[in-house]
């Protein structure tokens, strides 16, 4: 089943094997992409077994910039960058999607060179720490309308940049993820209270980014579904919100922690989040990625033959061993 072609959209995949996104922070400091970037997707890709690969969040906007060296997807002036970057992933005969983000409270003030923002003016409950360790500004209205806009604009420098489709990053405690979650949305406009408002961002994102690059091409959202913390977001608020973004139009779900970030307290089996999208697939009819303690191709297997997912993410075991891909497919 893992070497199963997969449709999405107009796009075809050659298999369910995922490259799930990766920071490297490789840049010099000035979002572009360098050479060793190039090498570190070349290795891992030029065997041509990775139907898919998902790059590293790359930043919309200077505020939503997670770290010194990231990717960076929030000037024109990147593209040609880009290109270089979806030209060795064709090259190795793997589709590819640009994972966009907004750092939120995350980010740090020397990085941006502004105060962190994010739903509430809250720290985040994350460990270890992420961003500066200062409380973070609550958006306005009229700033959240302007980071909606930069996702739509860095959707469209992907897809001239000639990705084969974009991923909304709303896990792993970044700024979507920090309006999702009730551990850290306190808000009391439309924006915050119930499921449905804290899901506003979200929904006018994915309206804008579709509006921006047409009915045809693919958009994903990464969601951080549940957070496995008291008091914070459930499997039944993934299942919901999952619902929600394929009203909306999403083509593809992609299933990861939230406040817990990509492990999950206690689990480290292959699959540690597959009750989470188990119950997401068995809601929609859009494919869904699972991510999470992988390790063989058979464990891969096993999750899509017991309906765990459409797609399986294999991240660290990429890392520690370029060739897995060509040894285990
Ligand atoms: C070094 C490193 C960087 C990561 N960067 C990102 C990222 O940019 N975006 C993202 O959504 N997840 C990121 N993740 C999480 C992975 O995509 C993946 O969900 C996680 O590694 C769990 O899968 P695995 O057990 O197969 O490694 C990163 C993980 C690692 C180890």
């Amino acid at each position: 089943m893992l070497k199963e072609p997969v449709q999405i959209k107009n796009v075809t995949l050659k298999n369910r094997l995922v490259m799930p996104p990766m920071a490297t922070y490789k840049t010099a400091g000035d979002g572009k992409v360098t050479k060793d970037i190039l090498d570190y997707y070349n290795t891992r890709a030029e065997g041509g077994k990775i139907g898919l690969i998902i790059t590293e969040h790359g930043y919309i906007c200077r505020q939503g910039k997670a770290g010194e060296k990231q990717i960076s997807f929030a000037d024109d002036a990147d593209l040609n960058s880009l290109k270089k970057l979806v030209e060795v992933l064709h090259q190795c005969g793997s589709k590819a999607i640009a994972q966009l983000n907004h750092a939120g409270s995350a980010a740090s003030a020397a990085v941006t060179g502004e105060r962190p923002v994010s739903a509430s003016s809250m720290i985040l409950p994350v460990t270890p720490p992420m961003g500066d360790g200062s409380i973070p500004a609550e958006l306005t209205a009229e700033q959240i309308a302007d980071i909606v806009q930069a996702f739509a604009d860095a959707a469209v420098r992907a897809k001239e940049a000639g990705y084969d489709g974009v991923e909304i990053h709303s896990a792993h405690a970044y700024l979507l993820n920090q309006f999702y979650s009730p551990l850290t949305n306190q808000r009391t406009d439309a924006y915050g209270g119930s499921l449905d408002n804290r899901l506003r961002i979200h929904r006018e994102t994915i309206a804008a980014v579709r509006a921006a690059v047409g009915p045809d091409y693919p958009v994903a959202v990464r969601l951080g579904g549940c957070d496995y913390m008291e008091g914070g977001s459930t499997i039944e608020d993934s299942v919901y919100a999952s619902r929600v973004f394929e009203e909306a139009g999403i083509d593809l779900i992609d299933l990861s922690g939230g406040m817990c970030r990509f492990t999950r307290p206690g689990h480290e089996e292959a699959g540690y989040f597959k009750d989470m999208s188990a119950a997401v697939k068995a809601a929609v009819n859009v494919p869904v990625i699972l991510t999470g303690g992988v390790k063989t191709a058979e464990e891969a297997e096993q999750l899509l033959a017991e309906g765990a997912a459409d797609l399986i993410g294999v991240g660290r075991e990429l890392l520690k061993n370029p060739k897995w891909a060509d040894e285990n497919l």
